[in-house]
C-alpha cells in the first residue's frame, strides 16, 4: 500500500513505545507559543500582530469554526488521494507556503528562505517565494529541489525594476508570477509602530534589491557600502498602486502564470480574469493590512464561484489540516499555511517545519479519511455545512 499522509500518527506512536517522543509539538497553539519564545522581541512583533486592534486578524480564524464538515458513513478507503493539478503540475499535496518577507530572518543563520525551500524539496509543498528575502531569488530557486516554486511580486515604482524582478524569476525556474495587490502600501499596524519596529527599515530581506542591477544603478553606491542610503531609495520605489491597466506589461513581460493575490470580491476576480490572469489568490493578507474587514473563508465561496474553472489558492487563518480541508470543501485548489509555519521555523528551522507540514497533512488526511472524502473532488460533494 502506498505510504498516506495518515501514517505519520502511527509513526509517532510506535516510537513511543521505545520511549522517543515527537521532536516538536503537533499542535499549532504549542509550535506558536514555543517559537514565540525563540523569536527576539523585534521579529515576534512583526510577526504575530496584525493591523488596527486585530479584529480582521482573528475574525479569519474564527471563521473555520462556523464551517463543518458532515461525516458520511461506510466511504472510507484505506488509499486517499491528497494530490492536485496546478497549471500543468502535479502537486502531492493541496496546501502550499504563502509568501513571507521575513522568512529568511525567521532562522537564527538568518538563511530562512533557503530552510523553507529545503523543506518544500523533501515535502513537495511548494513556496511562494517573496520579492522580501534574505537571500537572492537565485540562491533560493535550486534549494527547492524537484517541488516547483512561484515568485511574489511587490511591484515597485520603477517598472524596469519590476520587470527585471518578473524576468530573473522566469530566469531562475519559478513556475508562476504572484503579484500582490493589497499591500502597496504598508498597512497600520500599532504593536509595530508603538516600538517603530520595522525590519526592512534596517536592511533586513532586501537581497532581490540589493542584487539587482537596475537597483544599483539608482544608487550612488554599492548598497553595502551605505545600507541606510539603499533602503531610503527601497522606501522611495516601493509600493506601485497597481490599476488594472497594470496587467498589460506585466503579461507582455512574462510566459509564466500570473495569480493576483489579494482578491476578496467575485467582480475582482472576474475582472482579473477577463484580463487574462492566470489564477485567483483569495487572501486577505492574515489581517495584516486592512482591519475591519471580512474574514476570507466566508467570501471564498462567492470568487470561487465567480472564478469557474480558473484555480483558486486561498489563505488567511489556515491554522491545521482541519481547516485545510475546510478550504477545499469550500472550492479552494490550494490552500496556504499560515503564520505557524514561521514559528516552526524559528523553533527548528528546515527539521521542525518538515514536522509541522507533515502534521498539516496527516491530520487533513485522516479527516478526510474518517468522514468519508477519500479525495478532494469527494469534498465538493456538499461535505460542507455553515454551523450558526
Ligand atoms: C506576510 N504576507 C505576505 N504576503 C505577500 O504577498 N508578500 C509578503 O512578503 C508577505 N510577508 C508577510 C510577512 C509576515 C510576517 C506575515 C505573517 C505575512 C502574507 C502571507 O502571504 C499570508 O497572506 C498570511 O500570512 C495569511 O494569514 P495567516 O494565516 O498567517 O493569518
Amino acid at each position: 500500500m502506498t505510504k498516506q499522509f495518515a501514517d505519520f500518527s502511527a509513526e509517532i506512536y510506535q516510537a513511543g513505545t521505545k520511549g522517543t517522543l515527537p521532536r516538536y509539538p503537533l499542535d499549532a497553539e504549542s509550535i506558536e507559543r514555543k517559537g514565540a519564545e525563540a523569536m527576539p522581541d523585534w521579529l515576534l512583533s512583526y510577526v504575530a500582530s496584525g493591523s488596527g486592534n486585530g479584529h480582521t486578524q482573528r475574525a479569519n480564524i474564527a471563521a473555520f469554526e462556523k464551517w463543518g464538515i458532515v461525516p458520511r458513513m461506510c466511504n472510507g478507503r484505506a488509499e486517499r488521494d491528497l494530490s492536485i493539478d496546478l497549471f500543468g503540475m502535479r502537486l502531492p499535496t493541496p496546501i502550499f507556503l504563502p509568501p513571507v518577507g521575513v522568512m529568511g530572518i525567521c532562522t537564527q543563520d538568518f538563511h530562512g528562505d533557503l530552510a523553507v525551500a529545503r523543506a518544500a524539496a523533501s515535502t513537495g509543498v511548494p513556496v511562494i517565494q517573496s520579492t522580501l528575502s534574505q537571500d537572492p531569488l537565485e540562491n533560493i530557486a535550486p534549494a527547492m529541489g524537484d517541488t516547483p516554486g512561484l515568485f511574489q511580486l511587490y511591484t515597485p515604482k520603477d517598472r524596469d525594476l519590476a520587470i527585471s524582478f518578473i524576468q530573473r524569476a522566469e530566469k531562475a525556474g519559478y513556475r508562476g508570477l504572484v503579484v500582490t495587490l493589497d499591500s502597496w502600501v504598508t498597512g497600520w499596524r500599532p504593536h509595530d509602530l508603538n516600538h517603530a519596529n520595522f525590519p526592512q527599515a534596517h536592511g533586513y530581506c532586501m537581497a532581490n534589491f540589493f542584487t539587482d542591477e537596475h537597483f544599483r544603478k539608482r544608487l550612488a553606491t554599492a548598497p553595502e557600502d551605505d545600507i541606510p542610503a539603499a533602503v531610503a531609495e527601497w522606501e522611495r520605489i516601493f509600493g506601485h498602486s497597481l490599476t488594472w491597466d497594470d496587467f498589460t506589461w506585466i503579461r507582455e513581460s512574462t510566459d509564466l502564470p500570473i495569480l493576483v493575490k489579494g482578491i476578496n470580491h467575485p467582480d475582482d476576480a472576474r475582472h482579473a480574469i477577463d484580463l487574462g490572469v492566470d489564477g485567483i489568490y483569495c487572501s486577505n493578507h492574515g489581517g495584516r493590512q486592512a482591519n475591519g474587514g471580512v474574514p476570507t473563508l466566508d467570501v471564498l465561496p462567492a470568487v470561487v464561484a465567480a472564478a469557474g474553472d480558473v484555480p483558486v489558492l486561498f489563505d488567511s487563518g489556515v491554522r491545521s489540516g482541519t481547516d485545510v480541508v475546510k478550504a477545499l470543501a469550500l472550492g479552494a485548489t490550494a490552500v496556504g499555511i499560515g503564520r505557524t509555519y514561521l514559528y516552526a521555523l524559528a523553533l527548528g528551522g528546515e527539521d521542525a517545519l518538515v514536522h509541522h507540514l507533515r502534521a498539516i497533512l496527516a491530520e487533513a488526511d485522516l479527516l478526510m479519511a474518517l468522514d468519508g472524502y477519500p479525495t478532494i473532488a469527494d469534498l465538493h460533494n456538499n461535505a460542507i455545512q455553515r454551523v450558526t
